[in-house]
């Protein structure tokens, strides 16, 4: 062995540049005052962000410190960024020793492609954290100042989404279909006539209140409380173009303040 390659053996190796870590951060549902302590923290410390569309510009520029912000977003059946792009990004800059925050809007655990983020990481043994967020329901039920569990009216509460990869969701309608059942439907805007469809066929009651809560906690905040036999008109109608949460069995508090509910219920 020449002498050169001797002494290169010799000399101590450099330790590999540690892989960085990843932080999932719940981003809440739109208010910059409704993220956690740890989740600005989390972001005050990132260098690397990669945030959905639905998370406002005011939360991803709290990451001040940052030097790359990568938007992949991702928009009902519009355009999207390909999941595994998504899986390929966070692991390159963790990879590269970053410290990546992946922000998502509402808590990171709720209809967010978590695990198969998760699992991209544990094919490459990077660390993680999961930081949860306020749910949109949540923020939701706070607009129209209703529980989402109620002593002597539901003692459970269902969390669906409206469609799922192959289309319009199934659920166990007969369930929903009864009295007092209550469920917060994510992306369920175009499914509404799909969902209607399926509760009556079930036998629910057509006046059942539905809420559709869109862009909850946001300045521009708007709240529809209709019924389920009008349920599908009244969305087409309104036409609500941001995010929107549907809240089955559950009408506004202050009903006296939503003119549609109480033309359709009148
Ligand atoms: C892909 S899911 C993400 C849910 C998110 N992880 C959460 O916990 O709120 C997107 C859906 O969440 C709901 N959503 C998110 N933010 C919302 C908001 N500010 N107001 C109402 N609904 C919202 C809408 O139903 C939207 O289509």
């Amino acid at each position: 062995m020449p002498l050169k390659q001797i002494i290169s053996n010799l000399r101590p190796k450099r330790p590999a540049r540690p892989a960085g870590e990843v932080r999932f951060v719940g981003a809440g549902p739109g208010d910059a005052d409704l993220l956690t302590v740890k989740a600005l923290r989390a972001l005050q410390e990132a260098d690397v962000v990669i945030h959905d569309g639905l998370v406002p510009a005011q939360i991803v520029q709290l990451a001040q410190s940052a030097h790359k912000f990568i938007p992949v977003g991702k928009k009902g059946f519009g355009h999207h960024t390909p999941q595994s792009d998504i899986n390929a990004r966070i692991v390159e800059n963790a990879l590269r020793g970053h410290r990546v925050v992946r922000l998502k809007g509402g808590d990171p655990t709720v209809f967010a492609r978590l695990d198969e983020e998760i699992e991209a990481l544990e094919e490459h043994g990077i660390r993680y954290e999961i930081v949860p967020g306020i749910t949109a329901a949540s923020a939701s039920l706070a607009a129209i100042g209703q529980s989402l569990t109620k002593r002597g009216r539901n003692a459970s509460a269902r969390i669906l989404t409206g469609h799922d990869m192959k289309g319009f969701a199934d659920h166990d309608w007969r369930a929903l279909a009864q009295s007092g059942e209550v469920a917060a439907i994510y992306m369920g805007k175009r499914a509404a006539r799909f969902i209607q469809g399926r509760l009556l066929m079930h036998g629910a009651d057509p006046t059942t209140p539905v809420t559709l809560v869109e862009n909850a906690s946001r300045a521009d905040q708007s709240i529809l409380a209709t019924n389920l036999l009008n349920l599908p008109d009244v969305v087409d109608q309104a036409n609500p173009s941001g995010p929107a949460l549907m809240l089955w069995g559950l009408a506004p508090r202050d009903a006296a303040a939503h003119p549609v509910l109480q033309q359709e219920l009148a």
